[in-house]
């Protein structure tokens, strides 16, 4: 048996945001990160309209990108303070997932981080709260999904969370949110939806119902993604649609390895001043990746006909793979996101020598491929690495070395 969740409403379209007003409740928590939703105004209105509903509204600000376990445990504690019944969240990824993880904490006190992190193992939620997501990036849809993604720094180590109990009540995508996304924004995330809906389709967990909705998001992303980077808002405005059609599959099929390298290597060396961004991470290794587990013969065709998906040619299941990767490489030309970890800048741009130096990463290697190899997206992917794989894997994401193995 397998199951599907997804949030009991979606409102989509521009505009949307004033769904809020129809939440039934009395107490709003609105979570937000560092600033762009009250900058931009978002935050105002959506106050505006919870306040509209009858609600009293409090505030938690500031949640950081990436977010930690420490700013989870303050934000649960705000909320044990306010008690509210709906906690509300907006932004991108990070504040809403933050957000999710406060929740659980909220509705149960004893739940340490640990408790969390055990795979689809969390008590039952909604006892104090439900939960309305709104975004405003275009890549994680965490908006629909059953994860979110905690930083222990202590460790270096980000962590998902993952359980059908945290897909949001209420999702709201709005598209209006996502136009006053920055350019290297727009790509991160845009490539970050990419890869969910492509290591989605290829997924063990994969079935009819997630099937569908990866191979349109995977066919808007093509279409729409460069073009909303350029700056065509209507191309934006799909992307934010496209996005939450990949997160509706991943949240149901789960991920694979590409999920497991960034998850691993994102924080890995920020003793450094060295964060990989999650999108860009993505888009580096995805290629990799596809080239390791097209040996699997049944990924191979599931890839082969992603690229027939994309009407990229081919005459053989090989030649499709090798189009696809060819693909999604000049993609991240396209969107000025280097092609591994050594070009990686400071700025996020291909530079000569990024910011990963050389014998740092090869000495922490050994310990990050372990790392990557138990992360909860490893499960799903079609071809299992060992440790001796995910460090040459590592290495060519590293290099930008060919996979022939
Ligand atoms: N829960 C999931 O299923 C899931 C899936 C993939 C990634 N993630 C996690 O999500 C996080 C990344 O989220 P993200 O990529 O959405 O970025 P983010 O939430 O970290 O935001 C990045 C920056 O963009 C700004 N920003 C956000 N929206 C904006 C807008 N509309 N206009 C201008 N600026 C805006 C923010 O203020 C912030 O400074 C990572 O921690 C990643 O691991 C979660
Ligand atoms: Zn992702």
């Amino acid at each position: 048996m397998q199951r599907f969740t997804l949030p009991r409403d979606l409102y989509h379209g521009k505009g949307a945001l004033e769904a809020l007003k129809t939440l039934k409740g009395k107490k709003a928590m609105i979570c937000v990160g560092g600033g762009s939703m009250k900058r931009l105004g978002f935050l105002a209105k959506a106050e505006e309209y919870l306040k509209e509903a009858g609600m009293e509204v409090q505030l938690f600000e500031g949640i950081e990108p990436d977010p930690s376990v420490t700013t989870v445990m303050r934000g649960a504690k705000a909320m044990e303070e306010f008690e509210p019944d709906w906690i509300v969240a907006m932004g991108g990824g990070s504040p809403i997932d933050a957000a999710k993880a406060m929740w659980i904490k909220y509705e149960h006190p004893e739940c340490t981080f640990e408790d969390m992190c055990k795979v689809f193992a969390l008590p039952e939620l909604r006892k104090k709260a439900h939960f309305c997501a709104v975004s405003s990036t275009s890549g994680t849809a965490t908006e629909v999904t059953c994860f979110s993604i905690i930083t222990d720094y202590d460790k270096g180590i980000k962590y998902p969370i993952a359980d059908f109990g945290i897909a949001p009540d209420v999702a709201i995508v709005d598209p209006n949110l996502a136009e006053t996304m920055p350019q290297k924004l727009t790509a991160h995330t845009g490539m970050d939806a990419m890869t969910h809906a492509i290591e989605a389709y290829v997924s063990t967990a994969h079935c009819n119902y997630t099937d569908p909705v990866a191979i349109w998001a995977i066919r808007m992303i093509q279409r729409d993604l460069v073009n909303s980077y350029n700056g065509d808002m209507t191309a934006r405005d799909n992307m934010h649609d496209a996005q939450c059609l990949a997160g509706q599959a991943f949240s149901n099929a789960s991920l694979g390895i590409v999920h497991s390298m960034a998850h691993k290597t994102g924080a890995a060396f920020a003793d450094y001043g060295a964060h990989i961004i999650h999108g860009a991470a993505n888009a580096m290794y995805l290629p990799k990746v596809i080239a390791f587990n097209a040996k699997d013969p049944e990924a191979k065709s599931r890839y082969a006909f992603i690229a027939d998906e994309m009407k990229l040619g081919g005459n053989t299941e090989d030649e499709k793979v090798a189009n696809l990767i060819a693909k999604l490489r000049s993609m991240n030309d396209a969107l000025n996101i280097p092609h591994c970890i050594k070009h990686y800048g400071k700025d996020s741009y291909p530079t000569e020598q990024g910011f990963v130096p050389e014998d740092v990463f090869l000495e922490r290697l050994p310990e990050i491929a372990k790392n990557a190899i138990g992360d909860a997206c490893t499960l799903t992917n079609p071809r299992k690495p060992s440790q001796e794989e995910m460090e040459k894997l590592l290495k060519a994401c590293y290099y930008d070395t060919e996979v022939d193995f």
